[in-house]
């Protein structure tokens, strides 16, 4: 078996950000309660490590009245900020500056009369924080069929989930210039993304079996293993090492494994080593069958 390991693999530079924020708060506020503003990250493992150490999730601001909040790296729309100076809480705002820049974008244009169009998912936290910076009127497309029934617009700013597949964005934007006419574009796909989503179909079309690593309700691991499912046949995604056993990985194959922006580093060496024991077995066992039949 060979192993191919993406080096885009694990967190992005927005999470790392925000999850150092929350340990560093757990050891500088120690006789404070925490909370986030919904899960830090889309990964179990962290919001249940997290959870033991007294950090809570927080889903409305409304709920407390005391404590620290931490905003996390998806952003959020400028009534959280309101209803957080409002209630005189103090907050650590830890959105991805990636994820302000789209904010601010966003803003300006508004501002300025143009209709808002967010590529993106409409529930995902971070799309429904960048909504919030257009008092809630963007209109939300995921995929061509969505942008294939808008009418036609006249000034429209156009912006990405910062996740967005690189592809669907360019497919998405197809639709749309004929439909409107005057178009501002921004592709606000971060860097990080597009680094690791090229990177997993560079590493799936050289494997005969894909693992993606991460969350199953983070967004951005689904969107890898969707592109790692489009160019290789067995492409699998799990949450922690416990699941290889029940991937079907045989000896001769060649491995390819990458992980979400939310993956943490440990989860990611736990699956790594775990393959590494299972190859190792599976030789000695070619060997020992090899000995009996010579
Ligand atoms: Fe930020 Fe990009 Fe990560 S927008 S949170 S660095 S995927």
């Amino acid at each position: 078996m060979k192993i191919i390991r993406a080096e885009t693999a694990g967190f992005c530079f927005g999470v790392r950000r925000a999850v150092d924020y929350v340990y560093k708060s757990i050891e500088e506020h120690r006789n404070e309660r925490i909370y986030t503003l919904g899960p830090i990250i889309h990964n179990p493992q962290v919001v249940e490590d997290l959870a033991s150490k007294g950090v809570k999730v927080l889903n409305n601001v409304d709920d407390i009245d005391d404590g620290l909040v931490i905003i996390r790296s998806h952003g959020a729309g400028p009534d959280v900020y309101e209803r957080l100076k409002a209630k005189d809480l103090r907050f650590i705002d830890a959105t991805c500056p990636y994820v302000a820049r789209v904010h601010k974008k966003v803003e300006e244009y508004y501002r300025k009369g143009y209709q808002i169009i967010i590529a993106g998912e409409a529930d995902h936290p971070e799309v429904i924080g960048t909504n919030g910076w257009c008092n809630n009127t963007a209109i939300i497309v995921n995929d061509v069929d969505e942008a294939s029934r808008l009418p036609q617009l006249d000034k429209v700013c156009v912006v990405a989930q910062t996740t967005l597949n690189g592809s669907k964005w360019e497919d998405i934007l197809k639709i749309l210039l004929p439909k409107v006419n005057e178009l501002q574009i921004f592709n606000t796909i971060c860097y990080a993304t597009s680094q690791r989503q090229e990177e997993a179909l560079q590493i799936a079309k050289l494997s005969t079996a894909v693992i993606v690593i991460g969350g199953r309700n983070s967004s951005n691991t689904r969107k890898l293993y969707e592109i790692c499912c489009k160019v290789c046949d067995r492409a699998f995604l799990i949450e922690s090492a416990d699941e290889i056993d029940n991937l079907s990985i045989k000896p001769d194959d060649v491995v390819g494994i990458t992980a979400g922006a939310s993956t943490p580093d440990g989860i990611i060496e736990e699956v790594i080593t775990k393959m590494e024991e299972l190859n190792k077995d599976a030789q000695q066992n070619i060997e020992e069958h090899v000995d009996e039949h010579p």
